[in-house]
């Protein structure tokens, strides 16, 4: 099985993204072949310090790898790096309907947020993302609940290039988990923890104290009752999300060990598991940082085997299509 999936270098990882795909990556790398890579060409729909941004990317890389991606277990590289996504993209382009990309929530979300800068990068995002996914022959995509429609829209794509012009591309499937597949912003449980709004993380690579800070203001409800309700209680319910992931213990069991307690309880003993659980992530990161080179090595030696898969897909793609 052809496993793929990417994260924007866009800041650190959160613990949204690690619940919502990375742990499902993590897992991943011992049932299939496994292949990640770091989306840099989708950062740029956003505007990104261009001095930066190399930093940006290998950072990325470094948190990737501190987060539990094992070399040895799967290929990363960097998107930008293979020119056959950009290829793909605008070929892709040329069956992809407008109004399909026009009601993409995330389009829609982001030309609202970025006013000033709805660029056309901005709406053929999902068609440079089914690139992505298509020129591997991808058969599993584990991605967070945000990315379904994106991953929706790759699989009309695929099957209409197929109808069109023959049997081309596998339609790939998305992974989402049943729990976990969207975590909310701890300031605010109505809304997602987003990168684009740093207030809302709890980044994988916090120091014990912010860790502490951050979930004991966690906002919650008026009520006492430690239950999983996202409707009436959407803070509390994905507070035990997060304790239910980090602790791989199942909800129910976490509802009852609070039983008769309170908020303040539930907080406190999460604070304490994610201080322990995240402490590795924070020791390889720094370990890593020291390590430039060899992390310089994992992407080139990923570079080369995206760049194979990706070539030989294209060679068929470029004869389907009539290309000289
Ligand atoms: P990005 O960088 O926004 O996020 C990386 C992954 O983390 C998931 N995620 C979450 N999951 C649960 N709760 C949250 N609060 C949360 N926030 C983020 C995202 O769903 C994603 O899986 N477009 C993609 C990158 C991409 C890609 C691809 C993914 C480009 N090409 C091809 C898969 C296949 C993105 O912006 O992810």
């Amino acid at each position: 099985m052809r496993i793929l999936s990417g994260i924007q270098p866009t800041g650190s990882i959160h613990i949204g993204a690690y619940i919502g795909a990375i742990s499902q990556w993590r897992e991943l790398q011992k049932a299939g072949e496994c292949i990640f890579f770091i989306a840099d060409l989708h950062a740029l729909t956003i505007p990104q310090e261009a001095k930066d941004f190399p930093k940006q990317t290998l950072d990325t890389a470094i948190e990737l790898l501190a987060a539990g991606l094992d070399p040895e277990k799967c290929v990363i590289f960097i998107q930008s790096q293979i020119k056959e996504h950009a290829e793909l993209c605008w070929l892709l382009n040329t069956i992809t309907p407008i109004a399909e990309l026009e009601r993409m929530t995330q389009y829609k979300d982001k030309s609202k947020q970025f006013r000033k800068n709805i660029n056309a990068g901005l709406l053929n995002y999902p068609v440079l993302q089914a690139a992505d996914i298509l020129l591997y022959q991808t058969e599993s995509v584990p991605v967070g609940k945000d990315q379904q429609q994106h991953l929706e829209l790759t699989k009309t794509i695929a099957r209409k290039f197929n109808q069109r012009y023959g049997e081309t591309f596998k339609v790939p499937e998305a992974l989402i988990l049943q729990e976990g597949a969207k975590i909310m912003a701890l300031s605010n449980p109505k809304k997602k923890m987003s990168k684009s709004d740093p207030q809302s993380c709890l980044y994988i690579f916090d120091e014990p104290d912010a860790i502490k800070k951050k979930i004991m203001s966690a906002v919650t409800d008026t009520g006492k009752t430690v239950k999983y309700d996202p409707v009436k209680k959407p803070g509390i319910a994905n507070l035990l999300v997060i304790y239910s992931s980090f602790s791989g213990r199942p909800i129910k069991e976490i509802e009852k060990q609070f039983g008769g307690k309170g908020y303040a309880d539930l907080k406190k003993q999460l604070a304490e598991l994610l201080v322990i659980q995240l402490e590795p992530f924070r020791r390889k990161k720094k370990e890593l940082l020291a390590r430039e080179i060899y992390v310089k090595e994992i992407l080139e030696r990923g570079r080369k085997r995206a760049e194979t898969i990706a070539q030989t897909t294209m060679e068929e793609v470029r004869k389907k299509m009539g290309l000289f």
